[in-house]
């Protein structure tokens, strides 16, 4: 493959050729593996398999899940392409056959004639991968998602026993209440410019779809729960399809429109609130919750949607830091507030907070300003108590992921736990690390370093008592 003409297919955003398997007796632990972790850390990324014509980072490439899994002091690795129907139908030509979501392509009627897979848009299924309801699921926001048996063997594409219809795109995005254990998604369509709220109960049955009404399908990635609302945002940020399908560059962003925030009621219900602010665009909240009757968001604010400028082969550039924003109800006013001067991105925080009173967010962060999304060499821990970031550097020039958390089964406290995130180092090699969330100053307690590459990649999850 020449890829060369792909700034994020360079370095370690390159795939790997490879599906591969390592053992306790293959991978070098540095540090001790903590012996009370039963489960698996899974984090999926884009790894294309063949050559693409057009790359949009970070939407396309063929999803691929890699996990450690851990069993009372084993690990184990393996990593897995999910096998999507679009991936299916390139290997049995042994080329890329589909369009990128920048560029799409006219599916070719001799591969729809085969039997092929017959629609242009791919199902990268390469966001994230959660584990919820006992269904281990792949997914990417413009489709249905992929269920992965535990093994990360593909089973298909999932549609929650009936619960989505044809056209219906669940995002990456969901967020799991602690308290009921629902999981609260969201359904946008390729034909309807509304968004459909979407809650399925602890064991992944449907219970609930709250509908807002939208002039204009926006790019809406990720969302965050509180209390008793779900925070959307909606930037002026759109893609066309008929744009792309023409090959013109299909992201538009019109800053004159401002940014709207939409709180809808999880009662389905109640009265939806609308505040309306400067624009700016996000991909990812930190955590949310409610206090003296506001909503408290904790987010990545990014000055405008990244790949506007040059799209397909231009490098991110837009700054991103950690906000904080505060929305009245009453009043409709939003404060919007940098909560920290450092470089960061994939948020998260201990999910046991999820919509509650927190202390940490922890981030992919830098310690240098590079302006570019290459720069994560560090994992921060944002504190929102003290106001302080804490950065551990993984090296100068390494890549440091999404950090996940970890609970400690024995302990309720968020310092108890681990930071956990693949990290590329030059020189070093490839390893999972696991940062004690209360002790940064340590540096990780262990490295699980894993023969090979593991490429820079997207989301992940902790999936409590998944084993082999
Ligand atoms: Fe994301």
């Amino acid at each position: 493959m020449d890829l060369s003409a792909f700034p994020y297919l360079q370095g370690n955003y390159a795939p790997v050729e490879e599906e591969r398997d390592f053992g306790d007796d293959e991978l070098v632990i540095e540090g001790e593996v903590p012996r009370q972790l039963v489960g698996a850390y899974m984090r999926d990324g884009a790894n294309t398999a063949y050559q693409p014509n057009h790359y949009v980072y970070p939407l396309d490439g063929d999803g691929m899940i890699h996990a450690v899994y851990f069993n009372q002091g084993k690990v184990r690795y393996r990593n897995r392409w999910v096998q999507t129907s679009h991936l299916l139908t390139e290997r049995k030509y042994g080329r890329t056959i589909y369009g990128s979501v920048g560029k799409l392509l006219e599916v070719p009627q001799e591969v729809i004639d085969a039997g092929g897979e017959p629609s242009p848009i791919r199902n990268t299924a390469n966001t994230n991968v959660l584990y919820h309801g006992g269904k281990l699921l792949a997914m990417w926001e413009g489709g249905f998602p992929h269920l992965l048996n535990n093994d990360l063997s593909t089973v298909g594409l999932y549609d929650y026993d009936g619960a989505l219809q044809p056209g219906d795109a669940l995002t990456a995005h969901p967020k799991i209440c602690p308290d009921s254990g629902d999981l609260i998604s969201c359904t946008q369509r390729w034909d309807s410019p509304d968004y459909f709220l979407q809650v399925f109960d602890k064991n992944g049955k449907h219970k609930q779809t709250t509908r807002v009404e939208f002039q204009r399908k926006g790019i809406i990635h990720d969302l965050q729960i509180t209390e008793n609302y779900v925070v959307i945002f909606y930037a002026p940020a759109f893609h066309s399809v008929e744009k792309a399908m023409k090959g013109e560059d299909p992201f538009e962003w019109q800053p004159e429109l401002g940014t709207k925030i939409i709180a809808i009621p999880r009662d389905g219900v109640s009265e939806q609130l609308v505040f309306e602010t400067d624009p700016f665009f996000s991909w990812h909240y930190c955590n949310g919750f409610e206090e003296g009757g506001k909503i408290v968001i904790d987010y990545i604010w990014i000055s405008s949607i990244p790949f506007t400028q040059a799209q397909g082969t231009g490098v991110e550039k837009q700054p991103r830091r950690m906000y904080r924003m505060t929305l009245d109800p009453k009043t409709k006013q939003v404060t919007n507030e940098q909560f920290s001067d450092v470089f960061c991105e994939f948020s998260r925080v201990d999910e046991r907070l999820m919509g509650k009173q927190y202390r940490y967010g922890f981030a992919a962060s830098s310690n240098r300003d590079w302006g570019d999304a290459h720069g994560y060499n560090c994992t921060g821990r944002y504190d929102f108590e003290t106001g302080e970031t804490k950065l551990w550097e993984f090296g100068e020039e390494a890549n440091a992921g999404e950090p996940a958390y970890v609970p400690n089964p024995d302990s309720d406290r968020e310092e108890d736990g681990w930071v956990t995130n693949f990290v590329y180092n030059p020189g070093e090699g490839a390893f999972l690390s696991l940062l004690r969330a209360g002790d940064f100053d340590a540096g990780p307690v262990c490295k699980i370093r894993i023969p090979g590459r593991v490429p820079n990649g997207f989301h992940g999850n902790w999936c409590q008592d998944l084993v082999l």
